[in-house]
């Protein structure tokens, strides 16, 4: 495997991470707003989807993908996946980090989010759409309660979403049955609900089709811009860090699975045509 970014220096791409495409939504909203750094992307398709698996499955093949990350010279990674942010991160930053580099670091999409999606409703009644693994996470009413106290949190997990996201298939008038079948099941939950998160990185494809099943008045939020806005005011607060981050606006794709199914797939995520390069995480 070339080291493809590695430099003496430590200096390296921001990596950003996900079980497939999902991350790409969040790595649009990253290059839209900081476009001068460069950014190594990897999607474990080969093993997605993340949500439906246990935590210890989840945590080894997040672990794995880290590990990857950082040997390409990588000083950060971005998990843009909220089930691995959700079951692998905190291990992770907790038990794994201080026994590699001590420098590099490995921030999550959950906790920008948390941050700041209580300013968005005026009920404080708050909807969470996500994958099996991160509703039973518990991860963002427990987070959400930290940064708004008394805040009311709803969940609903969704998943058939990803499936039909991964195969295209989001668009057709089959996937309306389930988008419908979920959004009612989270606003049978309370009517007082007026903000619905996207805690998937893959559900902003399915953002209009959601729309349709969501009174007017409640709106609906996907977190890449969040995750980008949280990520600028990080390396501004991180000066080693973002000296750490090479700056020649470049881009490289990996995905563990065929280079030409996701370069077909992945455009539709990250809005812009994408040529990508295999990975074997086995052989690393
Ligand atoms: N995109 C990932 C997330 O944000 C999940 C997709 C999967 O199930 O692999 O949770």
């Amino acid at each position: 495997m070339v080291l493809y970014f590695y430099s003496m220096h430590e200096q390296g791409p921001i990596g950003v991470f996900d079980s497939g495409y999902g991350g790409l939504t969040v790595l649009k909203e990253i290059v839209n707003k900081l476009p001068q750094y460069d950014y190594l992307y990897m999607g474990d398709n080969a093993r997605a989807p993340y949500g439906t698996r246990s935590f210890e499955t989840v945590y080894h093949y997040t672990l794995e993908a880290v590990q990857w990350f950082f040997k390409q010279g990588c000083p950060l990674v971005i998990l843009a996946c909220n089930t691995a942010s959700a079951k692998a991160l905190r291990t992770i930053q907790q038990n794994d980090l201080p026994k590699m580099n001590g420098s590099r670091r490995v921030l999550g999409v959950i906790r920008p989010t948390t941050e700041i999606i209580g300013n968005y409703s005026q009920t404080k009644n708050v909807g969470v759409l996500g994958t099996k693994g991160t509703v039973l996470s518990n991860s963002y009413p427990i987070e959400m309660e930290k940064f708004y106290p008394g805040i009311r949190v709803f969940q609903q997990a969704c998943p058939m979403w990803v499936p039909l996201i991964e195969n295209n298939e989001h668009r057709s008038k089959g996937a309306d049955f389930f988008v419908e079948e979920y959004i009612d099941a989270l606003l049978q939950q309370s009517p007082k609900i007026d903000t619905i998160l996207l805690a998937c990185t893959h559900y902003p494809l399915l953002i209009d089709k959601i729309k349709q099943f969501v009174p007017a008045s409640t709106q609906v939020v996907s977190q890449g811009e969040i995750v980008a806005n949280s990520l600028k005011d990080y390396l501004q607060r991180h000066a080693e860090m973002e000296k750490s981050c090479t700056k020649n606006g470049k881009l490289a794709f990996y995905t563990t699975d065929s280079i030409d199914d996701f370069d077909n797939q992945a455009g539709v995520f990250f809005g812009k045509k994408v040529n990508s390069m295999h990975l074997d995480l086995s052989a690393q």
